[in-house]
């Protein structure tokens, strides 16, 4: 168990560089196992869930090795086609590999993913997905079972526009006869990732970033190597983080295209953004404005995974803020542990209503999911005292060293294992 200290009072001045983004590089590398080539790829982040997802590769039969942010990966050797139970429950995420695997072996066996922290997260979709696309798929005792001899391409229309289900039936579409149109798809930039991986290996898709993805199915003639896209949910926190502690810092490597919600809301606020190529700079309000509603909703609208940092945001704001969360159920659990700090804030079902207070304090809080956690530190950066944040490793689920990040614009954040 890991805990963050974290010394209120100080604003944060520098240059943050912002690391790949975990949210594309884990179907990017389910799609390695149908990559027929070894694969290179380039910032990406050695994140608990990207190296969860790769010793799942290396059970089936593949090779990877890091060389820092590095890492390369063969597939050619794979020659299993059962996902094991310990790291599939670890991984959520380990279900896009039915796709992949399911296309490349036309059998695959899976552990249905455990319930998770921030909701129920069904897997609906992506099976209802999956089956159009001629897979047979038996669920019994927790086990998932698909087979797949006769897997052929055709229109999949899905009735919410899932990240994971879209990535899922992109990755089963490369391996079918024929065309496969997904209708309604998620809009996600990772999903544009992931096409533009499945390119340089040699498939036929196009259309990502819109509702409709074509995907031409056919086999891959060759490995890559392929850069990992920033993660803009790291690059929103980073930004969070400096709107609520204060001062000055410059971003690198961030894409501002895909963060323009996020901007949007920072300036709503209060901050002063300027943006110039790929390097964003924010100045921070004296205090933040209250926002009269920000409302989570799939991209392009304003994600899911910032509205932890922005409920700390407005915890700390001028006045009033209403939060409505669209995605997922159980997505407030942060609430609780601010109201500990001193914040102030009641929830209605999806709905959180958040007064701001001029000054935290630190207290002793849990981090219940990874973006609630980083709420938590970003809260305490302003809070007055120490605030000790338990159950910080699922702040490393989506964050490499967060800590060392701030610590290098000027914040007290210690880790202690
Ligand atoms: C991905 C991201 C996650 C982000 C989310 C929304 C990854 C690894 N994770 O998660 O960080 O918060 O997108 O942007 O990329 N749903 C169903 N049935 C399904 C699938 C989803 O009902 O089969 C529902 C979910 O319960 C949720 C909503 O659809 O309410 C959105 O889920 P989805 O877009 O699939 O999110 P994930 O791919 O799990």
């Amino acid at each position: 168990m890991a805990q963050f200290w974290v010394e209120g009072g100080t604003q944060l001045f520098g240059t943050l560089r912002v690391h790949g983004s975990k949210n594309a590089a884990l179907p990017i590398l389910a799609a390695t196992l149908i990559a027929n080539g070894p694969v290179c790829l380039l910032n990406c982040p050695r994140l608990r869930d990207v190296e969860n997802m790769v010793s799942i590769l290396v059970e089936l039969g593949c090779k990877a090795q890091w060389d820092g942010d590095t890492l390369r990966v063969d597939s050619s050797s794979a020659n299993s086609y059962t996902l094991s139970e310990p790291l599939s429950k670890e991984l959520r995420s380990s279900i896009f590999l039915l796709g992949s695997v399911l296309g490349r072996f036309k059998k695959a066996i899976a552990t249905y993913p455990g319930g998770c922290e921030i909701g129920n997260r069904p897997i609906d979709l992506h099976l209802k997905g999956l089956r159009r696309l001629g897979a047979r798929i038996k669920e019994d005792g927790g086990y998932i079972s698909c087979d797949g001899d006769d897997l052929v391409g055709t229109s999949v229309p899905l009735d919410y526009p899932s990240v994971g289900a879209t990535e899922n039936i992109m990755l089963l579409a490369c391996s079918c006869i024929g065309e496969t149109v997904i209708h309604n798809a998620a809009r996600e930039p990772e999903i544009v990732d992931l096409q533009n991986f499945l390119i340089a290996c040699g498939f036929r898709v196009c259309g990502a970033g819109s509702s409709t993805v074509v995907i031409e199915g056919g086999k891959s003639d060759r490995g890559c190597t392929y850069s990992i896209m920033p993660d803009r949910i790291v690059a929103g926190t980073y930004l969070t983080a400096c709107a609520i502690a204060g001062g000055e810092i410059t971003l690198t490597g961030a894409v501002s295209e895909h963060l323009v919600t996020v901007v949007e809301k920072l300036q709503d606020a209060g901050a002063y953004i300027r943006q110039e190529g790929s390097r964003m700079m924010i100045r921070a309000p004296h205090r933040p404005n209250e926002l009269q509603r920000l409302e989570t909703l799939p991209y392009p609208g304003f994600p899911t995974d910032m509205q932890p940092q922005f409920f700390a945001l407005c915890s700390v704001a001028s006045g009033i803020s209403v939060l409505v969360e669209n995605v997922f159920e159980n997505r407030f659990r942060h609430a609780q542990e601010l109201q500990k700090m001193g914040g102030k804030n009641s929830l209605r079902g999806t709905t959180a209503i958040v007064r701001g207070v001029p000054k935290l304090h630190g207290a002793s809080v849990i981090a219940h999911d990874l973006r609630g956690g980083a709420a938590l530190v970003l809260a305490a950066l302003s809070a007055e005292g120490t605030t000790i944040i338990d159950c910080a490793e699922r702040i490393d689920r989506g964050y490499v060293h967060l800590e060392d990040a701030l610590k290098s614009v000027g914040a007290y954040v210690e880790r202690k294992e």
